[in-house]
This record gives C-alpha cells, structure tokens and sequence, in this order.
C-alpha cells in the first residue's frame, strides 16, 4: 500500500524552519492579540466611564457637534482595535495550524522512513526464504541423486566385482566423479551458510597473482586433460604483488575454469591470462577466463551470478551443479574491491574476467624472507 505525500506546508519551500521558531511567532501573534484585548478592555471601560460622568474628552474644537463628537470618540477607536483583534486572532490561529501541520509533517516523514525500513526487512525476508526454498531443493536433488548412484554401484561391486575388471574400473570411477560432485557441493553450501551468517573467515597475505594462478590451473588442468580440452595460460608481463587470500581466490579461479571446461565441447581451448590494468581508475591486476563453448545470452549475464541461478540450456536438458560457484565467486572478488563479470556473444564461447586491487607496498604487512605462498601444499586448495 502506498502511503500519499505528506502536505506540504508553505514552510515546506523552507526546510530548515523549526517547531521552535514556529513556536515563537505564535507566542508573538498571542501576544499582539494579548495586547489588542487589553486595549479594548481599556477602551471599553473608558467609555463606559465617560458615559457614567458625562464628561467631554474631546476638546471643543475637534467637531461641533456633541452627539457626533461622541459617537466618533467611542466608534473610531473601537473600529480599530476591533479590527486589530480579529486580524491578531487569525495570525494567531494560522500560527497554530503551521504547529499542528508541521507536527503532522514530522509525523509523516517518521512514518515514510518505517515504511521503508519494513520495506527492506521484507525484501531480505523473502530474499533469505527464496534462499532457503532453493537450499533445500539443492540439497534433496543434488544430494539425493549422488549417494543413490554411489549406493547403488557399490552393490553392484559387492555382488559381482571380482567377475569384469573392466566394468569394475567404471563403477570405481564414478564412485569417485560422484564423491567430487558431492564434496563440491557440500564445500559451496558451507561457503553460502558462512557468506550469510557474516562468518567468512579471511586469511591475507601478499602473493605473487602467477603463483596464485599456477596453483590454480594445476588443480583445474586435471579436469580439461580428462576432456581433451587444450588449457593455455596468457601471462606475459611482470605483476605486482597482491594482499589476499589465496586459497579463496585460487577457489575462484578453479570456478571459472571449471566452469569453462563444464561448457566447453571436447577438444576445445582455455585460455587463462592475468594483467596489470587499471579498472575505474584503480590499478588492478585482471584475471581472465576464455572457452569456446555455447556463451552467455546477454538476458543471463548479470543473472547468472545470483544464488542458485543456472542458465537455461538450449537443449532444455539440466546444467550439473548448484548455480552457487559464481556467486561465491562474486562475493570473494567484492570482498576485496575488485569486480567479476562475463563478456560473450552466444555460439561465440565466453570470457570471464575478475579484477583484484593493487595494494600500495606500504599497507603489506611485513611478510617472512621467502613467500608463504610457496609453502602451502596444495591440498590446502579446494
Ligand atoms: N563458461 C560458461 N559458459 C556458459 N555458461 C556458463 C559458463 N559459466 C557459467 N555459466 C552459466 O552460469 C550458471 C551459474 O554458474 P555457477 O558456476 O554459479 O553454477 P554451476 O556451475 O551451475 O554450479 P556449481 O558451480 O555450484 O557447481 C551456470 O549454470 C551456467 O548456466
Ligand atoms: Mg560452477
């Protein structure tokens, strides 16, 4: 329900006038008013005294006659101060009204202000229960379909494994594609539970953006090599180091490229680059992902990176995954001032880039002789 526009006062041209300067003019008019009834009273009284003695206070020479004199003597004064208490008490009422309407003013604009608080208390409430509807759809389909495959396979190995070496070597597999599957998920619906609760725990320190990128690609190669997908890495110049947390944004990189290799038909080419570029005026170092596949349509590309959103395929047959690898991703690359998006014409393969931040050298904490980055095993990566 939308609430009508508060009246507008003809203080309303006047924002900056207060309750308290509009008290005071009315305490003035009640005091012209105040003023204009003393002197009627004491105009009244005058008269009726003057009735009461019979006296003249006109000199003679004034006006002649006596009757006319005295008419005039009491009419004139009268008229006036009558007429100065009727304008007093309108000034005075009108004085009033600006109170009452500027009370009711603030009462509104109060009101407006709720409104739209519970406006936005409600957006996020449904925002949370989409969120929630979509969870728990994810988790009985994605979860459901995985563990019934992996059941079912390992009854099959328990009764004839030891009869097909071959067969056998299949069903391991997929108990293996499916416990990944499975992980996957449960690593991203963890990531989304942490995102919401405001509990994302942010591990900085300064890395080389090839270094990040390596360890990357060398989880991700695995999977194009599985496809016969050619991975290519586009890396010339020299890049500044950067402050972040390089397990989260190698996660990032391993999203878009398995992303790329998901779309991707067999034998197809990624291309992965990192340059130094400015983005906004900020310097940055931009990360890129580029795959022959199907591309995005233009209605999809900011869509695609909501929560649970997956793109409709042209086949109408269902995308593997949960629709959450890209709205990790976003919320990652957000968290340090940087911006991912997707440029693509469809039929013409897409390229997904993120931006990340140069730090100046003097906000990097002081960091050990020889990079942590090259320390950390990469089982660490996810
Ligand atoms: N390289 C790509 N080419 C074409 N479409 C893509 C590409 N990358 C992402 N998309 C579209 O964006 C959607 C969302 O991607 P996202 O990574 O968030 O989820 P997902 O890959 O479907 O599942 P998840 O990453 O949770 O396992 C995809 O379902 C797909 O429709
Ligand atoms: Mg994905």
């Amino acid at each position: 329900m939308k609430l009508p526009p508060p009246p507008r006062s003809p203080d309303a041209a006047q924002p900056d006038i207060t309750r308290k300067q509009l008290e005071r003019l009315y305490k003035r008019e009640s005091n012209y008013w105040l003023l204009s009834a003393v002197l009627l009273i004491f105009l009244s009284a005058t008269v009726i005294l003057q009735f009461l003695t019979a006296g003249d206070w006109l000199p003679d020479t004034f006006l002649l006659n006596p009757q006319y004199r005295r008419t005039l003597s009491i009419g004139l004064p009268g008229l006036v101060i009558v007429f100065c208490l009727y304008i007093t008490s309108k000034r005075r009422e009108i004085s009033r009204l600006k109170i009452t309407l500027y009370d009711q003013r603030t009462l509104l604009d109060r009101l407006e202000e709720r409104k739209k608080e519970l406006e936005k208390t409600l957006a996020e409430l449904r925002r949370v229960s989409t969120l929630k509807d979509n969870l728990l759809s994810t988790v009985s389909h994605e979860l459901k379909n995985p563990l019934a495959s992996i059941h079912s396979v390992s009854q099959i190995l328990i009764t004839y494994g030891d009869k097909d070496a071959e067969s056998r070597d299949r069903f391991y597999k997929l108990i293996s594609n499916e416990t990944k599957r499975l992980s996957n998920l449960v690593g991203n619906l963890l990531d989304l539970a942490k995102i919401e609760a405001g509990k994302l725990v942010w591990d900085l320190s300064v890395q080389d953006p090839r270094d990040v990128l390596h360890a990357a690609l060398a989880v991700s190669g695995v999977l194009a090599a599985e496809r016969n997908i050619v991975l290519r890495e586009e890396t010339r110049s020299e890049l500044p180091p950067l402050l972040i947390d390089r397990d989260r944004v190698i996660q990032v990189i391993t999203n878009l490229v398995g992303n790329a290799v998901k779309f991707t038909p067999d034998g197809g080419t990624i291309t992965v680059s990192a340059r130094q570029t400015t983005d906004r005026g900020k310097k940055v170092v931009r990360f890129g992902v580029r795959d022959t596949g199907p591309g995005v349509a233009a209605e999809q590309k900011d869509r695609i990176f909501e929560w649970f959103h997956q793109a409709p395929r042209a086949d109408g047959r269902k995308i593997e995954g949960s629709g959450l690898g890209l709205a990790i991703s976003r919320e990652i690359v957000d968290h340090f001032g940087g911006r991912i998006w997707v440029e693509s014409k469809p039929r013409q393969g897409s390229e997904f880039f993120f931006t990340l931040p140069v730090t100046p050298k003097a906000e990097h904490p002081a960091a050990p002789a020889d990079s942590p980055s090259r320390e950390r095993p990469l089982a660490s990566v996810r």
